[in-house]
């Protein structure tokens, strides 16, 4: 059998659940196309996936709900930032199953506390929210770095006879009750939808960009990318971790798709495209680049980005183009990968970048 039938077997025989509505649109974004002359611009509006609204988790919550249902647990224990998207879709997902979604939201010096965007969210699926203050150099992406605030509430759940799963931060990496890379095989299939997509309209796609956080959706979208369309260049733009611990997460993942999928590949250095200059003053904090962005996108496009994540990816994009990083009339995607309620608690210091 060769490659891409395999592992569109292999695929095919890992278990999900329902939670997407799939397929998400693929369309052209015709007036900024025209004014980045030079490349073609698309949107994958993941946006759209459904599941308490939209957004890149609820793909990888198809494949990660398996494995909650198969360990019999009866809460899932996650953390993110205060505004966190991944905690709204895990939330959602929880729900459905009757499973108890604890979520602790570590809140850093200055973050937004306001009843509103995916904490607001959140509270109206009932999700048992735990607010823990942190100082602003916690380290979110890995157990390690929280397991002193994990720990306490996995022993009280198991004190209750709730086996609890631990779900790592974005569903992302190889940690906790998740020891298979299930949410970045959601990714794989994303790409897949994308392709299939793009061939109906005749569109070849040289190049994938996506906002890149705890890595796993740049992981998948990779492995895809290698499996099913090797000339397809993936170009993570990240909003938090540097290039070289971004390196190290995604190949890992992308490796570790393989193994699942009995695919005898590897990533190497090349495939592995990360620009880390857009963090500037850190996650999610707004700056007028990244507001001029999510206002370019909506008043060209009427497409809403968000603040944290696909703001200043569409940042990483636009300089990208003005750099001269494509070649003439590539075909360049752009995955929107959602995040938009957090547009409500940005709203004032959006409203003063407008004034500026
Ligand atoms: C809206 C949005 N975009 C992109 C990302 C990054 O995805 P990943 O964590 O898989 O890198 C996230 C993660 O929280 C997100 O919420």
């Amino acid at each position: 059998m060769d490659m891409f039938k395999k592992a569109k077997s292999k695929l095919a025989a890992v278990p999900t659940v329902n939670l997407c509505f799939l397929p998400t649109p693929f369309e052209k974004m015709q007036n900024l196309s025209e004014l980045f002359k030079g490349i073609n611009l698309f949107f994958k509006r993941d946006d759209q996936t459904g599941l308490a609204m939209g957004g890149n988790k609820a793909r990888k919550l198809e494949f990660i709900m398996p494995d909650v249902l198969r360990q019999q647990a009866k809460s899932i224990i996650t953390w993110g930032g205060f505004h966190s998207n991944w905690c709204r879709q895990v939330a959602a997902a929880a729900k459905k199953y009757h499973i108890k979604p604890i979520l602790l939201l570590l809140k850093k010096p200055g973050s937004r506390n306001v009843f509103n965007g995916n904490y607001l969210l959140s509270s109206l699926m009932a999700a048992d929210i735990r607010i823990v203050e942190v100082d602003k150099d916690q380290k979110l992406m890995e157990l390690k770095g929280v397991k002193q605030i994990i720990d306490p509430v996995f022993h009280e759940e198991e004190n209750q006879g709730n086996k609890p799963y631990i779900a790592s931060i974005g569903g992302s990496l190889l940690e906790g009750s998740m020891k298979r890379p299930w949410g970045a095989i959601g990714y794989v299939n994303a790409f897949f939808e994308l392709l299939q997509q793009a061939a109906a309209q005749q569109v070849t796609i040289d190049v994938v960009v996506v906002a890149t956080g705890s890595a796993g959706t740049h992981a998948g979208l990779l492995a895809g990318a290698k499996l099913f369309s090797p000339g397809t260049k993936v170009v993570g733009i990240s909003v938090s971790e540097d290039k070289n611990t971004l390196d190290r997460y995604i190949k890992n993942i992308a490796d570790e798709i393989f193994v699942e999928l009995e695919i005898d590949l590897k990533t190497c250095a090349q495939d592995i495209i990360v620009f880390d200059e857009y963090i500037k003053e850190g996650y999610g904090v707004l700056n007028k680049e990244v507001a001029d962005s999510i206002r370019l996108v909506a008043e060209r496009e009427g497409v809403l980005l968000d603040p944290v994540y696909t703001g200043k990816a569409m940042v990483g994009l636009v300089d990208l183009v003005k750099k001269g990083y494509f070649k003439d009339r590539e075909n360049v995607v752009f995955f929107h990968t959602g995040g938009t309620p957090s547009l409500f608690p940005y709203g004032s210091e959006l409203a003063g970048f407008r004034q500026n």
